[in-house]
């Protein structure tokens, strides 16, 4: 069970000089990997690959992040990207493009499924294809590394959870940050007792331009001959061809989950990697179409509220999200997490830690001693102070938590293990994202079993 006793034990622990890797390398970083519960430190990047230790990818989803990602994958020694599939010609073309006309192309992923060249996809589609393209991946053995949210919908997380285990391939969702330098050292910092009793976090993501509010341009050559329409669809109900559907498909419910599987679920992996929490019981969310009214079905402001109870990994908390596509904040996002004794707000590449300089419970007794001398009319000496916020930076050079990501999930291959965020913390991290558009629609609280998975 963790120590979240008091700050001032995690001050004894890495020594007065609080500033972290610079002070104490050695005993923070045994500290972080015995903390972390990961199997994935320390990373370690060899030169040279044993063909053996070669891995072949497909990718399935040619978009935006589907391209990101393989860029990212292939950036891993040792990994080659030989196929790529999507419903759009245009992107397939693309694909060609990028990684060279010699791999092989299709519009059906089954075909690139068959394949016995490909040991790993990457599953980039819409969030309404994941599940079913990740199942059917898994049933040929093939390891996957499936886009967020890892589902469209409650009911599909069991079976995905299941194919990981009967097939027993590596299954990672791409929660890229998660495996990056500064969630790390938030789960480490925690653990050790920097904040003090954690009981309150939140987190935003702020945006305010059209791609942001996810009106992405629609190709001059979109029509039903350049992108195969009804595969799209999938099994949601069939309608002529729309391109606005095809290409802004997070609008819409049967394809996209909404701004929380967007985007809060990127928090809720954050929160349950540093919390080690399996997640909330209750989830309420309230929110509005104020601004892009383009014939959207889901809100564009959306707040969350969700309670953790205690459990052996954490005291009890409370946790508050909320997406704002009309944000004149500008571009931004957040993740903090208050305890009694502090704050840290924790960012992919930086962690801050807030002392709260007003701490001082009653029964303090080095404080009973201060009043004691101030008021016996003594020479009472200043001393120093602590600065209020300290901050861990990565190293220059780091290369993100994308790459980590991804270095991750081909370690846990080629050493046949399995990797943190795996088919049941997709599922965990998923589920609250997904009910509070649950909560959204049917206007009211939802409660949830994050241990059993199921709805109370
Ligand atoms: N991890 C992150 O930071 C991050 C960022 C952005 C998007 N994403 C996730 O990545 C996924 C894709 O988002 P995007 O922005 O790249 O969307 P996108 O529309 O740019 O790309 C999706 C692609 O999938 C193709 N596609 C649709 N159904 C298919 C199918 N059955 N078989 C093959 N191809 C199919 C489309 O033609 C399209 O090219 C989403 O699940 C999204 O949530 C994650």
């Amino acid at each position: 069970m963790t120590d979240y006793s008091s700050r001032k034990k995690f001050l004894k622990k890495i020594s007065a000089g609080i500033a972290g890797a610079a002070f104490a390398p050695g005993i923070l970083k045994a500290a972080a990997a015995e903390q972390s519960g990961t199997e994935e430190q320390p990373l370690r990047l060899k030169k040279y690959y044993s063909p053996n230790d070669n891995i072949q990818i497909g990718l399935i989803g040619a978009g935006g992040m589907g391209t990101a990602d393989a860029n990212t994958a292939i950036t891993v020694p040792g990994v080659k990207l030989v196929a790529a599939c999507d419903l759009y010609d245009g992107r397939i073309a693309e694909a060609r493009k990028n990684y060279g006309n010699d791999i092989f192309t299709t519009r059906d992923y089954r075909e690139l499924l068959q394949r016995k060249d490909i040991d790993a996809v990457i599953v980039g589609t819409p969030d309404h294809w994941h599940k079913d393209i990740s199942v059917e991946a898994m049933n040929y053995k093939k390891s996957v590394y499936c886009e967020k949210p890892m589902v469209h919908d409650i009911t599909e997380g069991a079976d995905v959870v299941a194919a990981q285990n009967r097939n027993k391939v590596v299954f990672q969702v791409g929660s890229q940050g998660m495996s990056s330098l500064g969630n790390e050292k938030a789960k480490q910092l925690l653990a050790a007792g920097a904040i003090g009793k954690l009981n309150y976090a939140e987190g935003f993501w702020a945006r305010n331009s059209p791609e942001g509010a996810w009106q992405y341009p629609i190709p001059a050559d979109a029509s039903d001959k350049t992108v195969d329409w009804k595969m799209f669809l999938n099994k949601y109900p069939d309608r002529p061809f729309d391109a606005k559907r095809f290409f802004r498909w997070r609008c819409y419910r049967d394809y996209g989950t909404g701004v929380s599987g967007d985007l809060f679920v990127h928090l809720f992996s954050s929160l349950h990697f540093i919390t080690n929490s399996k997640g909330p019981q209750k989830i309420m969310a309230m929110g509005g179409l104020r601004y892009w009214k383009d014939g959207r079905e889901v809100p564009d402001i959306l707040m969350g509220m969700f309670d953790y109870p205690e459990t052996p990994e954490h005291p009890p908390f409370n946790l508050s999200l909320r997406v704002n596509f009309v944000d004149g904040t500008g571009d931004n996002t957040y993740l903090r997490l208050v305890g009694s004794e502090g704050s840290m707000n924790v960012e992919w590449d930086k962690v801050t830690l807030f002392h709260n300089k007003a701490y001082a419970p009653a029964d303090d007794p080095l404080l009973a001693t201060k009043l004691k001398k101030e008021n016996s009319g003594r020479y009472e000496r200043k001393t120093m102070i602590e600065p209020d916020a300290t901050v861990f930076k990565a190293e220059d050079g780091y290369k993100g938590a994308h790459f980590d990501h991804f270095y991750n999930f081909f370690s846990a291959i080629r050493e046949k293990r399995n990797v943190t965020e795996d088919a049941l913390f997709g599922y965990r991290a998923a589920a609250p994202a997904l009910l509070c558009n649950d909560s959204y629609f049917n206007e009211k609280p939802v409660k949830w079993d994050p241990v059993n998975l199921k709805l109370v």
